[in-house]
């Protein structure tokens, strides 16, 4: 089978290494890559959110199977634009993808189908917003409706902040159009995990559990990022959790968009807060984490394109059970650009190519190109995802920064303490079980 994978980032270059090792794929593709993915893909240099030319390129090559890995170009319709080409995509429609696209009919959805989420209002009108705010105090949450490249949430710690932040977003003048109608909510108050599905429009192959760390910052402090690591599985993660999150949250939001007329493929992941040990939806993704998918990947067993392939052809329950994830813990430590998340350098060296990892150890690579002279450099804020597997949390750090400390990179940074929560509840749990 001929694959085109869309996408960049470490998300896709763990997907190309996934996707790379099944035997059914003869050729894979990816648009645009970056240099790491050009080591188990032919790279096409199509920017990930040119529908015109991607649907052009597949026609072209008679590619079999197109996998999106970023939301952009599936909220451009870019699903759609294939299917009636002909050609089979894992991702979701345009309509489908306004769950992750648009705060508004996502809580709408959750309204109408009883899937537990914080409650809110939506609004376009900044006086209707303010005197919901004034009703319902502070702590409160404020987020765009549309996409505002993750910056879009707002935590608002007093009324003042919420009523100002309100007024900023709905005049367009901090988000533009994607803040011109809001949705306000109740702030929850829990441990927050990330849960991932495929769904093929009607069924629905539960996958595992995650946490990142969204923070620059050592002890979850300093900026917001697109995620600074992850690991995989999340350290709360219980089976019958898993059951209540699969019953509750994923399998009624695929029979509510099927009933709405916009069944969804592709990849669901859920941000869920814990409160009192019971899930409660955040938000939906229509797409894999970054840098979740790392570990993800990294402990995936199976054939991944047959797996999604099933998934675009309507036929998931044929793989279920087929797919395992190793009981190891994969640990992903994301390096990057000095600056980031604010402005960053690029084109800086980085010496990777002399050092040697064993196999329980993978870099994958988020924004990196050769230059001239074949020289690896930076090309993104987030650069490199050092991932790693241990038989405990606290092993599968170890391994993440020793393969970090293989890599010379001064014009990089990485935390020092990805999987920390995870780290000291495994602490507390060999205590636990010492004084029993
Ligand atoms: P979202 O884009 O909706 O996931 O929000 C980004 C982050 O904001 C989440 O991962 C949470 O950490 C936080 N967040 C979003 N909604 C709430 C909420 N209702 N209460 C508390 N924190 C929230
Ligand atoms: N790491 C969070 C995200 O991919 O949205």
């Amino acid at each position: 089978m001929k694959v085109l994978l869309v996408g960049s980032g470490g998300r896709e270059h763990a997907l190309a290494w996934q996707l790379a090792q099944s035997e059914r794929c003869s050729a894979l593709y990816c648009a645009p890559g970056n240099a790491g993915i050009a080591e188990c893909a032919d790279i096409v240099p199509i920017n990930a959110e040119d529908v015109d030319a991607l649907v052009g390129f597949a026609t072209d090559k008679a590619v079999d199977l197109v996998v999106v890995g970023p939301e952009a170009p599936l909220v451009l319709g870019l699903a759609d634009r294939l299917k009636d080409a002909g050609i089979k995509v894992f991702g979701c429609s345009k309509a489908a993808a306004q769950l992750e696209g648009s705060k508004g009919f996502m809580k709408d959805l959750c309204a109408k189908y009883d899937i537990p989420t914080a409650a809110y209002g939506r609004f376009t009108d900044a006086e209707r917003a303010v005197a919901f705010i004034k009703e319902h105090g502070a702590p409160i949450v404020l987020k765009t409706d549309g996409l505002a490249a993750g910056k879009g949430v707002i935590i608002a710690q007093s009324v003042e902040e919420a009523c100002e932040t309100a007024q900023e977003m709905l005049s367009g003048a901090a988000f533009g159009d994607a803040g011109t109608e809001i949705v306000i909510e109740e702030f929850l108050d829990g441990e927050e995990l990330s849960f991932f599905a495929l769904a093929d429009g009607q069924s629905v192959l539960p996958l595992t559990s995650a946490q990142d760390h969204k923070r620059a910052g050592d002890g979850d402090t300093g900026p917001n990022t697109g995620g600074m690591g992850a690991y995989s599985p999340a350290h709360m993660m219980t089976e019958e959790l898993g059951r209540k999150i699969n019953e509750r949250i994923i399998e009624p939001t695929i029979r509510g968009m099927a009933a709405e007329g916009c069944p969804f493929t592709g990849v669901l992941f859920a941000g869920i807060m814990l409160m009192d040990g019971e899930p409660v939806l955040l938000e939906f993704n229509v797409r894999f984490g970054d840098p979740e998918c790392q570990p993800l990947m990294m402990r995936f067993s199976g054939d991944l394109l047959e797996v999604l392939l099933a998934g675009a052809e309507g036929r998931l329950d044929e793989v279920k059970g087929r797919i395992h994830w190793r009981r190891d813990t994969a640990l992903c430590v994301v390096m990057a650009a000095n600056g980031y998340p604010g402005a960053y350098e690029k084109h800086s060296v980085i010496m990777l190519d002399h050092a040697e990892f064993g196999h329980e150890v993978k870099v994958f690579h988020a924004g990196t190109v050769r230059d001239e002279q074949n020289q690896l450099v930076s090309a993104g804020g987030r650069v490199l995802g050092v991932t790693a597997l241990g038989a405990a949390v606290s092993q599968a750090q170890a391994n993440a920064y020793e393969a970090v400390d293989k890599i010379t990179w001064p014009g990089g940074f990485c935390r020092r303490d990805i999987g920390w929560r995870a780290i000291e509840a495994e602490e507390n749990n060999d205590k636990a079980s010492m004084s029993c």
